[in-house]
């Protein structure tokens, strides 16, 4: 019998009247780097705070590492480690002494806390900073030190709750690569959650996209993409009603799987955009439609998120607001 890294059925939280998480039911195996996706307030936070105990589920099971979350939340907690959405860090105190709280915690003796700190600060860069008040690293630091504190224990799975939430974009890619490491090289199997679509691509083995509480879809990224059927192509005409127009023609086309219009905007999925585009354009100039823009892109995990929830995750309009609660956060204290 496999034994999953996680297995979870039928889970449910409740917030009062709001069905944050809504019957979900998946399994994660060992040595998995796995996402969970979706906007905000989609349920992937209170998701990994019932898988780490931090949160009692109104309903449903959840096998942790070989231990059941509601029965047995000690041996769980031996088995994970948590790098939470905001951040947690005393920023009065050094790096060191922040790990040193941790291992504490966790009833680490005096040697093994030495020897686990050097370990996990070599392990994120940090060695040099380890003694400087924590106030003064930048965010990416932080984050590193976060997971680093993750690690003291040695877990086996590693929960990261939007691990970049705010950074900049070269920080960011700076925290992937750790992230890549630590599943790859040291063989922990982790579960982050995330709304940036490049960041669940370029990390997760595995996504499950969450949305309103449930699973939209879950598959690689490369499977949920290729579901799409194609190409896109985009093209926006003068008015709607010549969008309209040519949606009719198009929808005709035999390289054309799927259609739609928003405004004057139509919308293509084809399974070649390089070809279906004359043919696109031919049927305008027949129907004497004036194109005024053309796109064509191979489909991302917008797309598909957009494809399963018939909404976009707006990321742009959200990486300020991100910015600004993580610096809040920063600051609070
Ligand atoms: N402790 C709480 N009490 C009431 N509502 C909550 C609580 N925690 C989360 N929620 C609500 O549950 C939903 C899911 O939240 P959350 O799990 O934080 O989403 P995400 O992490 O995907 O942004 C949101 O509507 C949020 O407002
Ligand atoms: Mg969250």
């Amino acid at each position: 019998m496999t034994e999953y890294a996680i297995d979870m059925q039928n889970l449910t939280k409740k917030f009062n009247g709001l069905t944050a998480v809504d019957d979900v039911s998946l399994t994660v195996e060992k040595g998995e780097l796995f996402g969970l996706l979706g906007p905000n307030g989609a349920g992937k936070t209170t998701i990994i705070n019932m898988l780490s105990t931090m949160l009692k589920p109104t309903s449903g099971v959840a096998i942790v590492w070989g231990s059941d979350i509601s029965s047995d939340p000690t041996k769980v907690r031996r088995s994970i480690g948590v790098v939470f959405q905001g951040n947690t860090l005393d920023d009065k105190l050094t790096g060191r002494e922040n790990l040193d709280l941790h291992g504490r915690l966790y009833g680490m003796s005096k040697n093994l806390r030495r020897e686990r700190i050097m370990e996990v600060l070599e392990l994120v860069e940090l060695p040099e900073r380890a003694d400087e008040i924590v106030k003064t690293y930048s965010g990416g630091m932080m984050r590193r030190l976060e997971i680093a504190r993750g690690l003291m224990h040695h877990p086996n799975l590693l929960f990261l709750d939007e691990p970049t939430l705010g950074l900049d974009p070269q920080t960011r890619n700076h925290i992937w690569d750790y992230i890549k490491r630590l599943n790859q090289e040291k063989k922990i199997t982790m579960v982050l959650t995330t709304h940036y679509m490049e960041e669940a691509d370029s990390l997760c083995g595995r996504i499950a996209i969450i949305d309103h509480g449930k699973i939209a879809t879950l598959a690689t990224p490369t499977e949920l993409k290729a579901e799409l059927g194609g190409d896109i192509i985009t093209l926006a005409t003068a008015t709607e009603d010549s969008a309209a127009q040519l949606l009719k023609v198009c929808k005709e086309l035999e390289l054309v799987t799927d259609i739609s219009l928003s405004g004057s905007t139509i919308r293509i999925t084809a399974t070649s955009g390089e070809r279906a585009i004359p043919q696109v354009l031919n049927a305008a100039t027949k129907e004497d439609i004036q194109i005024e823009s053309v796109n064509l892109r191979k489909p991302t995990l917008d797309d598909v998120f957009l494809y399963h929830t018939g909404r976009a995750i707006r990321e742009s309009n959200v990486d300020e607001m991100d910015r600004m609660r993580f610096m809040m956060q920063s600051h609070r204290k």
